[in-house]
Protein backbone atom coordinates (compact mmCIF):
# COMPACT_ATOMS: atom_id res chain seq x y z
CA UNK A 1 0.00 0.00 0.00
CA UNK A 2 1.64 3.26 -1.41
CA UNK A 3 1.28 6.32 0.87
CA UNK A 4 -0.81 9.27 -0.44
CA UNK A 5 1.38 11.82 1.38
CA UNK A 6 -1.39 14.47 0.74
CA UNK A 7 -4.02 11.90 2.57
CA UNK A 8 -1.95 10.61 5.74
CA UNK A 9 0.26 12.41 8.03
CA UNK A 10 1.99 11.91 11.77
CA UNK A 11 2.57 15.24 12.98
CA UNK A 12 4.41 14.23 15.76
CA UNK A 13 6.96 12.55 16.77
CA UNK A 14 9.21 12.55 14.05
CA UNK A 15 10.94 9.53 12.18
CA UNK A 16 14.15 9.38 13.96
CA UNK A 17 12.90 11.12 17.05
CA UNK A 18 14.25 10.52 20.91
CA UNK A 19 12.48 11.16 23.99
CA UNK A 20 13.40 11.09 27.63
CA UNK A 21 11.21 8.71 29.72
CA UNK A 22 7.68 9.86 30.53
CA UNK A 23 4.58 10.79 28.23
CA UNK A 24 5.18 11.56 24.86
CA UNK A 25 1.78 13.32 22.46
CA UNK A 26 0.99 11.99 19.30
CA UNK A 27 -0.67 14.17 16.35
CA UNK A 28 -1.43 12.64 13.51
CA UNK A 29 -4.15 13.18 10.25
CA UNK A 30 -5.98 10.26 7.60
CA UNK A 31 -9.71 9.89 6.79
CA UNK A 32 -10.88 7.32 9.38
CA UNK A 33 -7.55 7.26 10.73
CA UNK A 34 -5.94 4.48 13.50
CA UNK A 35 -3.13 4.49 15.29
CA UNK A 36 -0.90 1.48 16.28
CA UNK A 37 2.11 1.39 18.54
CA UNK A 38 4.32 -1.47 18.21
CA UNK A 39 1.15 -3.11 16.33
CA UNK A 40 -1.31 -2.25 19.66
CA UNK A 41 -3.73 0.05 19.12
CA UNK A 42 -3.55 3.34 20.94
CA UNK A 43 -6.72 5.14 21.76
CA UNK A 44 -6.68 8.57 20.17
CA UNK A 45 -8.87 11.91 20.77
CA UNK A 46 -10.75 13.26 17.74
CA UNK A 47 -10.26 17.47 18.27
CA UNK A 48 -11.22 17.58 14.86
CA UNK A 49 -12.70 15.44 12.01
CA UNK A 50 -10.08 12.90 10.92
CA UNK A 51 -7.65 14.59 13.42
CA UNK A 52 -5.91 12.09 15.95
CA UNK A 53 -4.41 13.45 18.89
CA UNK A 54 -2.90 10.58 21.22
CA UNK A 55 -0.70 10.74 23.94
CA UNK A 56 0.86 7.48 25.49
CA UNK A 57 3.93 6.66 28.33
CA UNK A 58 5.87 3.96 26.04
CA UNK A 59 8.09 1.57 27.81
CA UNK A 60 12.36 2.33 27.27
CA UNK A 61 13.47 1.50 23.70
CA UNK A 62 12.78 1.54 20.06
CA UNK A 63 9.19 1.72 18.74
CA UNK A 64 7.11 1.84 16.10
CA UNK A 65 4.40 4.16 15.37
CA UNK A 66 1.73 3.28 12.64
CA UNK A 67 -0.72 5.20 10.99
CA UNK A 68 -3.26 3.17 9.09
CA UNK A 69 -6.19 4.33 7.11
CA UNK A 70 -8.26 2.89 4.17
CA UNK A 71 -6.02 3.10 1.47
CA UNK A 72 -2.62 3.94 3.39
CA UNK A 73 -0.37 3.71 5.91
CA UNK A 74 2.72 5.63 7.22
CA UNK A 75 5.43 4.53 9.56
CA UNK A 76 7.83 5.92 11.93
CA UNK A 77 10.23 4.86 14.20
CA UNK A 78 11.32 6.49 17.37
CA UNK A 79 13.55 6.03 20.27
CA UNK A 80 12.37 6.80 24.60
CA UNK A 81 14.98 6.58 27.08
CA UNK A 82 18.22 7.47 28.05
CA UNK A 83 20.77 6.70 26.08
CA UNK A 84 19.29 7.04 22.32
CA UNK A 85 21.10 5.26 19.83
CA UNK A 86 22.94 7.37 17.12
CA UNK A 87 20.53 7.11 14.58
CA UNK A 88 18.23 8.65 16.90
CA UNK A 89 17.77 13.05 17.61
CA UNK A 90 16.44 14.67 20.48
CA UNK A 91 12.92 15.81 20.10
CA UNK A 92 12.03 19.42 20.93
CA UNK A 93 7.98 19.87 21.30
CA UNK A 94 6.74 23.20 20.19
CA UNK A 95 5.70 25.48 21.54
CA UNK A 96 7.53 24.11 24.32
CA UNK A 97 4.24 24.84 27.02
CA UNK A 98 1.18 23.27 26.36
CA UNK A 99 -1.47 24.88 23.90
CA UNK A 100 -4.91 24.40 22.40
CA UNK A 101 -4.76 23.37 18.94
CA UNK A 102 -7.37 26.84 18.49
CA UNK A 103 -3.87 28.80 18.55
CA UNK A 104 -3.38 27.73 15.53
CA UNK A 105 -5.54 25.91 13.81
CA UNK A 106 -9.55 26.14 13.32
CA UNK A 107 -12.02 24.90 10.49
CA UNK A 108 -13.19 26.65 7.33
CA UNK A 109 -16.60 27.44 6.86
CA UNK A 110 -17.01 24.14 4.84
CA UNK A 111 -15.74 22.19 8.04
CA UNK A 112 -11.99 21.48 6.75
CA UNK A 113 -9.42 21.56 9.66
CA UNK A 114 -6.89 24.21 8.40
CA UNK A 115 -4.13 26.28 10.06
CA UNK A 116 -5.19 29.95 10.83
CA UNK A 117 -1.80 31.14 11.84
CA UNK A 118 -0.95 32.22 15.48
CA UNK A 119 2.56 32.49 15.60
CA UNK A 120 2.84 35.96 16.03
CA UNK A 121 0.86 35.79 19.53
CA UNK A 122 4.60 34.52 20.50
CA UNK A 123 7.26 35.39 18.04
CA UNK A 124 8.26 38.73 16.86
CA UNK A 125 7.29 39.77 13.31
CA UNK A 126 10.61 42.14 13.32
CA UNK A 127 12.64 39.84 13.72
CA UNK A 128 11.02 37.49 11.51
CA UNK A 129 11.02 39.64 8.57
CA UNK A 130 14.90 39.73 9.00
CA UNK A 131 15.27 36.02 9.50
CA UNK A 132 13.23 35.13 6.26
CA UNK A 133 13.85 36.27 2.39
CA UNK A 134 10.90 34.68 0.83
CA UNK A 135 8.39 36.27 -1.40
CA UNK A 136 5.20 36.30 1.77
CA UNK A 137 3.20 33.38 -0.32
CA UNK A 138 5.57 31.29 0.48
CA UNK A 139 6.39 32.72 4.09
CA UNK A 140 2.79 32.48 5.22
CA UNK A 141 2.78 28.76 4.97
CA UNK A 142 5.45 28.25 7.90
CA UNK A 143 4.39 24.65 7.79
CA UNK A 144 6.28 24.15 4.38
CA UNK A 145 9.69 24.59 6.59
CA UNK A 146 8.84 24.14 9.88
CA UNK A 147 7.29 21.69 11.86
CA UNK A 148 5.24 23.96 14.43
CA UNK A 149 4.29 20.83 16.43
CA UNK A 150 8.30 19.94 17.39
CA UNK A 151 11.44 18.41 15.26
CA UNK A 152 14.57 17.35 16.18
CA UNK A 153 16.09 19.80 13.84
CA UNK A 154 17.88 23.11 13.80
CA UNK A 155 14.50 25.87 14.16
CA UNK A 156 12.56 23.04 14.14
CA UNK A 157 13.00 22.97 10.45
CA UNK A 158 10.72 19.57 8.87
CA UNK A 159 14.15 17.84 7.78
CA UNK A 160 17.73 19.26 8.35
CA UNK A 161 18.25 22.98 6.20
CA UNK A 162 19.56 21.35 3.04
CA UNK A 163 17.12 18.88 2.78
CA UNK A 164 14.62 21.45 3.60
CA UNK A 165 15.34 24.02 1.18
CA UNK A 166 15.67 20.78 -1.31
CA UNK A 167 11.29 20.13 -0.94
CA UNK A 168 11.07 23.29 -3.65
CA UNK A 169 14.64 23.61 -4.72
CA UNK A 170 15.67 20.27 -5.91
CA UNK A 171 13.84 19.90 -9.12
CA UNK A 172 15.31 22.38 -11.70
CA UNK A 173 11.96 22.93 -13.47
CA UNK A 174 10.42 23.81 -9.98
CA UNK A 175 12.70 26.39 -9.21
CA UNK A 176 13.28 28.01 -12.27
CA UNK A 177 8.88 28.43 -12.60
CA UNK A 178 9.05 29.72 -8.98
CA UNK A 179 12.47 31.74 -9.25
CA UNK A 180 10.42 33.45 -12.39
CA UNK A 181 7.06 33.55 -11.22
CA UNK A 182 5.13 37.12 -11.48
CA UNK A 183 4.62 36.98 -7.70
CA UNK A 184 8.41 37.62 -7.07
CA UNK A 185 8.68 41.26 -7.35
CA UNK A 186 5.47 41.61 -5.24
CA UNK A 187 7.70 39.19 -2.64
CA UNK A 188 11.18 41.59 -2.95
CA UNK A 189 8.74 44.87 -3.14
CA UNK A 190 7.01 43.63 0.24
CA UNK A 191 10.94 43.45 1.59
CA UNK A 192 10.62 39.62 2.25
C1 LIG B 1 1.93 26.87 17.12
C2 LIG B 1 0.91 26.60 16.16
C3 LIG B 1 0.31 25.22 16.11
C4 LIG B 1 -0.26 24.52 17.15
C5 LIG B 1 -0.40 24.93 18.61
C6 LIG B 1 -0.77 23.31 16.58
N1 LIG B 1 -0.50 23.26 15.24
FE1 LIG B 1 -1.05 21.81 13.92
N2 LIG B 1 -0.12 22.78 12.39
C7 LIG B 1 0.53 23.99 12.50
C8 LIG B 1 1.10 24.35 11.22
C9 LIG B 1 1.90 25.60 10.90
C10 LIG B 1 0.77 23.31 10.33
C11 LIG B 1 1.12 23.20 8.87
C12 LIG B 1 -0.02 23.80 8.09
C13 LIG B 1 0.14 23.70 6.62
O1 LIG B 1 1.23 23.45 6.12
O2 LIG B 1 -0.89 23.87 5.95
C14 LIG B 1 0.00 22.34 11.10
C15 LIG B 1 -0.52 21.16 10.58
C16 LIG B 1 -1.32 20.29 11.30
C17 LIG B 1 -1.96 19.13 10.74
C18 LIG B 1 -1.85 18.68 9.30
C19 LIG B 1 -2.92 19.31 8.48
C20 LIG B 1 -2.84 18.82 7.07
O3 LIG B 1 -3.86 18.35 6.55
O4 LIG B 1 -1.75 18.91 6.50
C21 LIG B 1 -2.64 18.52 11.74
C22 LIG B 1 -3.49 17.27 11.65
C23 LIG B 1 -2.43 19.31 12.94
N3 LIG B 1 -1.64 20.38 12.63
C24 LIG B 1 -3.00 19.01 14.17
C25 LIG B 1 -2.78 19.74 15.32
C26 LIG B 1 -3.34 19.38 16.63
C27 LIG B 1 -4.25 18.19 16.90
C28 LIG B 1 -2.90 20.33 17.51
C29 LIG B 1 -3.14 20.40 19.01
C30 LIG B 1 -2.66 19.27 19.77
C31 LIG B 1 -2.06 21.25 16.76
N4 LIG B 1 -2.01 20.86 15.45
C32 LIG B 1 -1.43 22.34 17.31
C33 LIG B 1 0.60 24.77 13.65
C34 LIG B 1 0.16 24.42 14.90
C1 LIG C 1 10.97 28.83 3.09
C2 LIG C 1 11.17 28.22 4.38
C3 LIG C 1 10.59 28.90 5.60
C4 LIG C 1 9.30 29.33 5.80
C5 LIG C 1 8.12 29.24 4.85
C6 LIG C 1 9.26 29.86 7.15
N1 LIG C 1 10.48 29.74 7.75
FE1 LIG C 1 10.97 30.28 9.63
N2 LIG C 1 12.91 29.74 9.30
C7 LIG C 1 13.37 29.12 8.15
C8 LIG C 1 14.78 28.80 8.32
C9 LIG C 1 15.66 28.11 7.29
C10 LIG C 1 15.13 29.24 9.62
C11 LIG C 1 16.49 29.11 10.29
C12 LIG C 1 17.30 30.34 10.09
C13 LIG C 1 18.64 30.07 10.73
O1 LIG C 1 18.70 30.09 11.96
O2 LIG C 1 19.56 29.81 10.01
C14 LIG C 1 13.94 29.82 10.21
C15 LIG C 1 13.89 30.36 11.48
C16 LIG C 1 12.72 30.75 12.12
C17 LIG C 1 12.64 31.23 13.48
C18 LIG C 1 13.81 31.40 14.44
C19 LIG C 1 14.60 32.64 14.06
C20 LIG C 1 13.80 33.88 14.26
O3 LIG C 1 13.48 34.53 13.25
O4 LIG C 1 13.46 34.19 15.41
C21 LIG C 1 11.33 31.52 13.73
C22 LIG C 1 10.72 32.02 15.02
C23 LIG C 1 10.59 31.23 12.51
N3 LIG C 1 11.47 30.77 11.56
C24 LIG C 1 9.23 31.40 12.38
C25 LIG C 1 8.53 31.25 11.18
C26 LIG C 1 7.13 31.57 11.02
C27 LIG C 1 6.24 32.09 12.13
C28 LIG C 1 6.81 31.28 9.72
C29 LIG C 1 5.46 31.47 9.03
C30 LIG C 1 4.81 32.79 9.24
C31 LIG C 1 8.02 30.80 9.08
N4 LIG C 1 9.04 30.81 9.99
C32 LIG C 1 8.11 30.40 7.74
C33 LIG C 1 12.64 28.84 7.02
C34 LIG C 1 11.32 29.16 6.82
C1 LIG D 1 2.64 29.86 22.73
C2 LIG D 1 3.77 30.54 22.16
C3 LIG D 1 4.25 30.12 20.79
C4 LIG D 1 3.54 30.09 19.62
C5 LIG D 1 2.07 30.37 19.38
C6 LIG D 1 4.50 29.75 18.59
N1 LIG D 1 5.75 29.58 19.14
FE1 LIG D 1 7.44 29.11 18.15
N2 LIG D 1 8.48 29.04 19.91
C7 LIG D 1 7.95 29.36 21.15
C8 LIG D 1 9.01 29.25 22.16
C9 LIG D 1 8.83 29.51 23.65
C10 LIG D 1 10.18 28.85 21.47
C11 LIG D 1 11.58 28.61 22.07
C12 LIG D 1 11.75 27.18 22.50
C13 LIG D 1 11.95 26.27 21.35
O1 LIG D 1 12.90 26.48 20.56
O2 LIG D 1 11.18 25.33 21.18
C14 LIG D 1 9.82 28.74 20.07
C15 LIG D 1 10.70 28.40 19.06
C16 LIG D 1 10.39 28.41 17.70
C17 LIG D 1 11.34 28.16 16.65
C18 LIG D 1 12.81 27.81 16.82
C19 LIG D 1 13.61 29.03 17.13
C20 LIG D 1 15.08 28.69 17.18
O3 LIG D 1 15.86 29.64 17.17
O4 LIG D 1 15.43 27.51 17.21
C21 LIG D 1 10.65 28.23 15.47
C22 LIG D 1 11.20 28.05 14.09
C23 LIG D 1 9.28 28.53 15.79
N3 LIG D 1 9.16 28.64 17.16
C24 LIG D 1 8.28 28.65 14.85
C25 LIG D 1 6.96 28.88 15.14
C26 LIG D 1 5.90 28.86 14.17
C27 LIG D 1 6.08 28.59 12.69
C28 LIG D 1 4.73 29.13 14.83
C29 LIG D 1 3.33 29.19 14.28
C30 LIG D 1 2.94 28.07 13.44
C31 LIG D 1 5.08 29.31 16.24
N4 LIG D 1 6.43 29.15 16.38
C32 LIG D 1 4.18 29.61 17.25
C33 LIG D 1 6.65 29.73 21.41
C34 LIG D 1 5.63 29.80 20.49
C1 LIG E 1 7.78 25.97 0.16
C2 LIG E 1 8.74 26.03 -0.91
C3 LIG E 1 10.10 26.60 -0.62
C4 LIG E 1 11.00 26.18 0.32
C5 LIG E 1 10.85 25.03 1.31
C6 LIG E 1 12.17 27.00 0.14
N1 LIG E 1 11.96 27.89 -0.86
FE1 LIG E 1 13.30 29.27 -1.54
N2 LIG E 1 11.93 29.96 -2.85
C7 LIG E 1 10.67 29.44 -3.03
C8 LIG E 1 9.98 30.22 -4.05
C9 LIG E 1 8.55 29.95 -4.53
C10 LIG E 1 10.89 31.19 -4.46
C11 LIG E 1 10.73 32.25 -5.51
C12 LIG E 1 9.48 32.98 -5.32
C13 LIG E 1 9.08 33.81 -6.51
O1 LIG E 1 9.93 34.30 -7.22
O2 LIG E 1 7.86 33.93 -6.66
C14 LIG E 1 12.11 31.00 -3.70
C15 LIG E 1 13.23 31.79 -3.84
C16 LIG E 1 14.41 31.55 -3.19
C17 LIG E 1 15.62 32.32 -3.40
C18 LIG E 1 15.79 33.47 -4.33
C19 LIG E 1 15.28 34.72 -3.63
C20 LIG E 1 15.43 35.94 -4.47
O3 LIG E 1 14.61 36.84 -4.32
O4 LIG E 1 16.35 35.96 -5.30
C21 LIG E 1 16.58 31.78 -2.59
C22 LIG E 1 18.03 32.25 -2.44
C23 LIG E 1 15.96 30.72 -1.84
N3 LIG E 1 14.64 30.61 -2.24
C24 LIG E 1 16.60 29.95 -0.89
C25 LIG E 1 15.98 29.00 -0.11
C26 LIG E 1 16.62 28.32 0.99
C27 LIG E 1 18.04 28.56 1.46
C28 LIG E 1 15.68 27.47 1.50
C29 LIG E 1 15.81 26.56 2.72
C30 LIG E 1 15.96 27.26 3.96
C31 LIG E 1 14.48 27.61 0.71
N4 LIG E 1 14.70 28.55 -0.25
C32 LIG E 1 13.31 26.88 0.91
C33 LIG E 1 10.12 28.37 -2.39
C34 LIG E 1 10.71 27.68 -1.35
Amino acid sequence: MAADPEVGKILRPVEGAAFPPGEISIIATAPGGKLALDGQAVPAEQPFPDVLLAKTTPSAGIHKLELIWETGRRQLRFFVGDHPPAEFKPFRQHPPSALECTQCHGLSRKGRFRFTGGCFGCHQQETFLKTHHHPSHVLEQCGQCHNAHGSTEKAHLILPSEKACGLCHSVPELFKRQMFSPQRRGGAEAGL
